[in-house]
């Protein structure tokens, strides 16, 4: 325990606990803040507000470092496997290889979803946007597991996490065909997790799918940069619903609902459409300069974050994944090479510079789907698939937290004071 922290309010001085992470800064102890002062804290979008302890994900937004249960990001999506990271994430170590192998084939076990589910699929508009079917029938599953499901019972929390996890890429693919107008395909289950993915998408029932492995592994890697990244909009979004005890399918919705916005993970198709819309590097500076009007809602998608401000370290490898999957596929887009002049330009542009503001992890991930062959309204989607496991990894500490109470932020009111009602007829106007 370190020295306490003193808050001055008005004449009153109080002294406050600090707590230490085991990195980080400190976090002053504020919950009896109301009952000593009568006073609450104001802190819109919660920039220096830590809502929870958690084991799970660190970042350095300083330094550019995120480390999952220790683990740096890099070493991780360039050595290990999604279901590794998952387990990971889930469990607080890495498997051994008994114990990935036994996680696999229970994640494998669960990939398929009751046949009535795809009755949903055929309720929504052809043209529906995968991100809004997702929405709706990951909230449906919890229609097929709430008896079953006793979030106060560990096991069970751990079965709600494989099935999501397991489900997902199933969820996902089934959007996508259903969009396409091609049959729904069952998971193949001796396939890998991704591979599995990768098939119930691209594959149709009349031909055999051979996955590529390149492309597989590419797949992958996007999936470990993607699996959590501590208390962002849509992992607090889950947070926040699973705190009043609600099923966890529908709190999973609920994080795909917030994941959903162009500030957060529809910043990957927002990124793509932006780079189609440049469209030639001669445009690139005419762009740059809406950005840094002040009068333009305008922003440069894929660009800046909440918490790094050196660089995104999901991002370097995100651009090295793109290289590989472009060499693969001998795909020469020049969609990268207004991806890359547009970078090189705001890196080297004092507006950019000053704000500290770097290609995020949705910068380069668009140009890689993109060559695999995903349309752009998937990208979410998949940003959703691989979050999951970083949502459920979350809701389950969150339930497990002896100190887990339902979130209720408080807040500054600056509406009319008290007034009496006045009968219509006496109203003036
Ligand atoms: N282009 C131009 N200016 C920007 C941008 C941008 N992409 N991002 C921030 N700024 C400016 C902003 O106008 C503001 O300027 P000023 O101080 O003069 O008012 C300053 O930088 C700070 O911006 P902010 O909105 O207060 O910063 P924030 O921490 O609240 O927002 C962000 C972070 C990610 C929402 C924002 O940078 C943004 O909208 N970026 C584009 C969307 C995007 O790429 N999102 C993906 C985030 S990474 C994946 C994920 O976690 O989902």
């Amino acid at each position: 325990m370190t020295e306490p922290t003193t808050i001055k309010t008005g004449s009153s001085e109080k002294a406050y606990t600090t707590l230490p992470g085991t990195v980080g800064p400190e976090v002053v102890d504020i919950r009896k803040f109301y009952a000593d002062t009568g006073m609450f804290t104001y802190d819109p979008g919660f920039t220096s507000t830590a809502s929870c302890q958690s084991a799970i994900t660190y970042i350095d937004g300083d330094a550019g470092i995120l480390l999952h249960r220790g683990y740096p990001i890099d070493q991780l999506a360039e050595q290990s496997s999604f279901m590794e990271v998952s387990y990971l994430l889930l469990h607080g170590d890495l498997p051994s290889a008994t114990e990935l192998k036994d996680f696999s084939w229970t994640i494998s076990r669960h990939t398929m979803v009751h046949e009535q589910l795809s009755t949903f699929y055929r309720g929504f508009r052809r043209d529906a946007h995968p991100m809004a079917i997702l929405c709706g029938v990951v909230g449906a599953l919890s229609s097929f597991y709430h008896d079953s499901t006793d979030i106060t019972d560990p096991k069970q929390r751990m079965i709600a996490s494989h099935r999501l996890i397991a489900k997902m890429p199933t969820l996902v693919a089934m959007a996508h065909k259903y969009s396409v107008g091609q049959p729904f395909l069952y998971p193949q289950n001796d396939l890998s997790y991704t591979g599995n993915f990768l098939r119930m998408t691209f594959g149709v029932p009349a031909e055999p799918y051979e996955v590529n492995p390149i492309i597989e592994a590419a797949m992958d890697k996007i999936f470990i940069l993607h699996a959590d990244h501590e208390q962002n909009a849509s992992t607090s979004t889950v947070r926040l619903a699973g705190s009043s005890g609600a099923n966890p399918f529908a709190c999973m919705a609920a994080g795909i609902a917030c994941l959903w916005g162009p500030a957060h993970g529809g910043a990957n198709e927002a990124a793509l459409n932006m780079l189609r819309e440049i469209g030639d590097v001669k445009r690139i500076p005419e762009y740059i300069a809406r950005a840094k009007d002040k009068n333009d809602p305008f922003r440069l998608m894929g660009f800046g974050h909440r918490v790094y401000k050196n660089f995104d370290p999901r991002a370097k490898v995100m651009k090295a994944t793109a290289d590989e999957v472009l060499k693969e596929l001998n795909i020469t887009d020049p969609v990268l090479d207004v991806a890359k002049e547009l970078e090189h330009i705001a890196l080297n542009d004092p507006y950019f510079i000053e704000k500290k503001l770097y290609p995020n992890v949705d910068f380069y991930s668009g140009v890689i789907l993109n060559a695999i062959g995903f349309p752009t309204e998937m990208f979410t989607a998949l940003f959703a698939l691989a979050r999951t496991v970083g949502w459920v990894a979350q809701w389950n500490e969150m339930i497990s937290d002896p100190e887990q109470k339902i979130g209720r932020p408080r807040q500054l009111y600056v509406g009319q004071t008290a007034r009496d009602y006045m009968p219509v007829s006496s109203r003036i106007g």
